[in-house]
């Protein structure tokens, strides 16, 4: 039978966004959020390999060079794991604004791996696709970290141990968690707020991110949210990326005075999160955070409030 016969012609994905670190998971923990989200629609073309890269949605800033784009990078890596000649033609349609801090090219990566996967016919398990959507990850941000792709591609609150190959463990969330997000019209480059941060940090900074980070594993665990709120704290990354965010400070309190259980930045910034029990908490402590970012640094912001999204990436559209 032919190609075309068994396989689909087009398939398109969506993959949300997500906020990582949590305070205390600097590279290891992310959440998918229920949006915003990114898709990515991969058609089988004439040719070999990746023949077109198309974007909308971005005001014309995300690069259409294959050896450059995020999703494109992430369906190479699928090509290549299957060994397949295939020519594929790549449209990415940005939902997540750039450099938020809310996983865009992750899940822009994760939408393109998962959407040539199922062109292809590959099966490519869970593990295969995040490897893939980490490679358009490290041209990104210098650094394979794999905290906002592996929400994205399997959903919930995420623990990914590095390493090769990389370990996604899903970790349980209590029922009432919500996430409040502000994105402050402002950008933050993820590839310079890795550079600020150096290559060291005190054993004392060590001590209390292990232990807070093990903390967050048994507050999600055991649904304590004394000790989740305790260990939402970063010793590591926040204290030196805070100066990239004017006003950050003021926002983060604004949260907790609001009512939420804990806040902090949201990966590298500069969106902030907030989690907050139920969603009146969650929209008291997201306008809380816009009224602040507006008097501590004359900016708007948009909000998201939103629950763990637990489904992740999602196939959207096979023809
Ligand atoms: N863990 C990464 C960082 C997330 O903090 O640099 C980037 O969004």
């Amino acid at each position: 039978m032919s190609r075309s016969a068994q396989l689909p012609r087009k398939v398109r994905v969506f993959a949300p966004a997500s906020v990582s670190n949590l305070g205390c998971g600097f590279d290891i923990f992310g959440m998918a959020l229920e949006r915003p989200g990114d898709e990515v629609v991969v058609r089988a073309a004439e040719g070999s390999g990746i023949v077109s890269v198309s974007v909308t949605g971005d005001g014309g800033r995300v690069p259409m060079d294959p050896a450059r784009n995020a999703a494109a990078l992430a369906v190479d890596g699928v090509l290549d794991r299957l060994d397949s000649a295939a020519g594929v033609a790549i449209e990415v349609r940005k939902g997540i604004p750039l450099a938020s801090g809310l996983g865009g090219s992750a899940a822009s990566a994760v939408a393109g791996a998962v959407a040539a996967d199922a062109l292809l016919g590959g099966d490519l398990d869970r593990t295969a696709l995040l490897e893939c959507a980490m490679i358009g990850e490290l041209k990104g941000s210098g650094a394979d970290h794999a905290d906002n792709a592996a929400p994205s591609l399997v959903g919930g609150f995420v623990l990914v141990l590095p390493g090769r190959p990389p370990k996604m463990v899903q970790l349980p969330t209590p029922d009432d968690l919500m996430v409040a997000v502000a994105h402050p019209a402002m950008e933050v480059e993820t590839r310079r707020a890795r550079m600020i941060l150096g290559d060291t940090i005190p054993l004392s900074a060590g001590v209390q991110q292990w232990g807070n980070a093990a903390g967050m594993v048994a507050g999600l665990l055991s649904g304590d949210w004394e000790l989740i709120a305790r260990c939402m704290c970063d010793a590591v990354a926040e204290p030196m990326r805070a100066q990239l965010v004017p006003g950050f400070e003021a926002v983060k309190a604004s949260a907790i005075e609001a009512g939420a259980v804990a806040a902090g930045l949201s990966g590298s910034g500069p969106s902030v999160l907030a989690l907050c029990r139920g969603r009146a908490a969650a929209e008291g402590a997201a306008a809380a955070m816009a009224e602040a970012f507006h008097d501590a640094a004359g900016v708007s912001s948009d909000l998201v409030v939103s629950r763990a999204n637990a489904e992740g990436a999602r196939i959207l559209e096979v023809t």
